[in-house]
C-alpha cells in the first residue's frame, strides 16, 4: 500500500485560492449534495456548518438546493475566504451562506450546536484527522446529519498518475498539483473506518462512491 504523504494543511498561497475558485469543480460538488440528499431525504432547515469550506462553491450549491437553511463555512485560509465572498456576492443563494475565518479544531462553529454538518474535501488536508471527528462531535447536536466527502489515497503512484491524467488533464498547473499532492495526503475507507470507530462514531458508515471519492456519513 502506499504510504500517506501529508499536504499543508491550510490554503494559503493566492494563485492557488484564485485558481482554485475558478476552477469547474460542478460535477463533484453536485454530486456531494446528490449523495447528501440520497443519504438523508427530506427538507434540510436551520443552520448548517460546512467545515473547511474554502471559497464556498459546495455551501453556496448546498443552499440553493435547501430554500429553508443557512449555511455557516468556517475554513482558516484569508485567501480562499476573500474568493469565497465574491462567489457569495454572485450567487443567488448568496444571502444564506456565511463563510468566515477559524482555524480548526479550535475554531467553534458561530451557531453551535448544528442540525446538519457538512464537509468537502478537508479531511485529507488534516495532519491529524482526529481533529474533524472531534469537531463533528462537538459542535452537532444530538442525531445531526453528518456527511463528509473527501478523495481516497490510490495504492500507487502510477494510479495517481493515471486519476490527474483522467480527471485534471486541462486544469491549470497548480491545480494538477494540488490534485495529486490530495490524492497522495487522502486517507483508505479502512483508514477512515477506524477513525470513526476510535471517535466513537461506530455507527457511521463509509463508502467509496466514485474512483477517487469517499463518503463517510450518519447521525451524532
Ligand atoms: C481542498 S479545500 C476544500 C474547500 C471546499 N470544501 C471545497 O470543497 O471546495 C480544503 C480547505 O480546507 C481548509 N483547511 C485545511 N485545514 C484547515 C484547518 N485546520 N482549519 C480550517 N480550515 C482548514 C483549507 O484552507 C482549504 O480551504
Amino acid at each position: 500500500m502506499m504510504e500517506r504523504r501529508p499536504e499543508p494543511e491550510l490554503m494559503l498561497d493566492d494563485a492557488q485560492a484564485h485558481a482554485y475558485a475558478e476552477a469547474d469543480f460542478s460535477e463533484p460538488h453536485e454530486h456531494f449534495v446528490d449523495l447528501f440528499a440520497e443519504r438523508f431525504p427530506g427538507p434540510v432547515n436551520g443552520l448548517v456548518l460546512d467545515l473547511g469550506c474554502g471559497p464556498g462553491d459546495v455551501s453556496l450549491r448546498f443552499a440553493g438546493r435547501y430554500p429553508a437553511c443557512m449555511v455557516h463555512g468556517i475554513d482558516g485560509a484569508p485567501a480562499m475566504l476573500a474568493a469565497g465572498a465574491d462567489l457569495c456576492r454572485r450567487h443567488p443563494a448568496g444571502f444564506r451562506v456565511n463563510l468566515s475565518r477559524g482555524l480548526l479544531p479550535e475554531a467553534v462553529g458561530p451557531g453551535a450546536p448544528y442540525e446538519t454538518i457538512i464537509s468537502n474535501s478537508l479531511l485529507h488536508h488534516l495532519h491529524d484527522p482526529r481533529a474533524l471527528w472531534a469537531v463533528v462531535i462537538r459542535d452537532g447536536a444530538p442525531g445531526a446529519a453528518v456527511f463528509v466527502m473527501d478523495l481516497c489515497r490510490p495504492d500507487s503512484p502510477a494510479r495517481v498518475r493515471t486519476l490527474v491524467a483522467e480527471h485534471a488533464a486541462d486544469a491549470p498547473e497548480v491545480l494538477r498539483r494540488d490534485f495529486e499532492n490530495s490524492l497522495h495526503a487522502a486517507f483508505t475507507p479502512e483508514e477512515v473506518r477506524a477513525q470513526l470507530n476510535e471517535a466513537g462514531l461506530d455507527g457511521f458508515r463509509v463508502e467509496q462512491v466514485s474512483d477517487r471519492h469517499l463518503v463517510a456519513w450518519g447521525r451524532l
